[in-house]
């Protein structure tokens, strides 16, 4: 080796190796805005809990849920789990033991993201302080505590599915779908369910006469009242401050998804998902 040749390398592999440390860092820095975006602390973090450690009662017509720790702690938490398991969670609702998890786990709207969107969230979700911290088993009325039985609701309910670009239409109308569909999960809440639980999808988006806590929950198309009155500046600086175009103020579980999503999206997304909600017309 010449008398260069030593520095060299080092500072060749030093060079690869910062640009290593930057592509992850801006992974997770991507993944932190998605957290926000798909609104997971609404769920995974409990009033006075620390961060994504879980633990929040969500009371239900089948029973109580518990959600579960999702920080890295490696015992408590989802620290062993690998990107795929991840992605396999979220998109097929599949634990890493073969197990189905229940819908009040939305994966029915994250399993349209995208790929790199779910590796950016778990790069994210790699870097949170670890919690460790068990959750409570839930509580679910018979039959719906047998989770063996989850597989055929799927079968009937879940159809997995990823969002392809409708050239015709704008790229804010496209990305405001995609947010709406799938990150947002806004179509959980805001669609109304049958029997079992399943989203009636053909209802989309026209409202739930028993939302999430036994609320209403309003319809967000442009054909239905009260929201067919809205303008999109209306519907941009309701989703940053919660403030109606009446000037009363959105709350109940609405307020948590201002609170931990929408309220910190950037002008651009909430642009995005006025264009789309003012224009929602194509089956889901
Ligand atoms: C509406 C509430 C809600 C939201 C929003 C939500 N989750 Fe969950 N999540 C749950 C519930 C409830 C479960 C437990 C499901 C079960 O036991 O079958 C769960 C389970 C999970 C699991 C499985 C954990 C394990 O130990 O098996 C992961 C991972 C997870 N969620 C990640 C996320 C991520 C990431 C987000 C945001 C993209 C998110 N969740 C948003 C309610 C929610
Ligand atoms: C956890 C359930 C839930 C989710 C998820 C949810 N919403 Fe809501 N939304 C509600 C409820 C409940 C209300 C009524 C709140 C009130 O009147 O105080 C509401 C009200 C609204 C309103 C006001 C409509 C009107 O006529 O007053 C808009 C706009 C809205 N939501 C948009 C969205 C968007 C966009 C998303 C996705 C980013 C979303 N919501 C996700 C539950 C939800």
């Amino acid at each position: 080796m010449t008398r260069f040749g030593l520095p060299l390398l080092a500072s060749i592999l030093l060079l690869s190796l910062t640009a290593n440390v930057q592509a992850d860092e801006s992974s997770a820095s991507r993944g932190e805005y998605l957290l926000k975006l798909s609104g997971c602390a609404s769920c995974h973090t409990r009033e006075g809990g620390q961060p994504l450690a879980g633990g929040l009662k969500m009371e239900t017509p089948f029973g109580t849920f518990y959600t579960p720790n999702i920080t890295p702690d490696p015992k408590t938490g989802i620290g062993n789990w690998s990107d795929d398991d991840f992605i396999r969670a979220l998109t097929e609702g599949v634990a890493p033991d073969g197990s189905h998890y229940y819908p009040a786990f939305p994966y029915t709207s994250y399993s349209r993201m995208s790929r790199q969107d779910l590796r950016d969230l778990k790069a994210y979700l790699n870097e949170v302080p670890a919690v460790q911290v068990a959750a409570p088993d839930h509580d679910l009325k018979f039959p719906f505590n047998l989770r063996v039985l989850l597989g055929p609701w799927k079968w009937v309910n879940f159809e997995p599915d990823r969002l392809q670009t409708v050239p015709q239409k704008s790229a804010a109308w496209n990305r405001g779908r995609y947010i709406v569909q799938g990150p947002g999960h806004c179509v959980e809440c805001h669609t109304p369910r049958n029997r079992l639980g399943g989203l009636e999808r053909e209802q989309a988006l026209m409202g739930n006469p028993q939302g999430p806590d036994g609320e209403v929950v309003p319809p967000i198309v442009p054909t239905k009242k009260p929201f067919s009155e809205w303008g999109r500046e209306d519907i941009v600086f309701a989703l940053q401050t919660g403030m109606k175009p009446d000037g009363d103020f959105l709350g109940g579980t609405m307020g948590h998804v201002i609170e931990n999503s929408t309220g910190a999206l950037t002008e651009s997304d909430l642009k995005a998902i006025a264009e789309y909600l003012l224009d929602p017309r194509e089956p889901l």
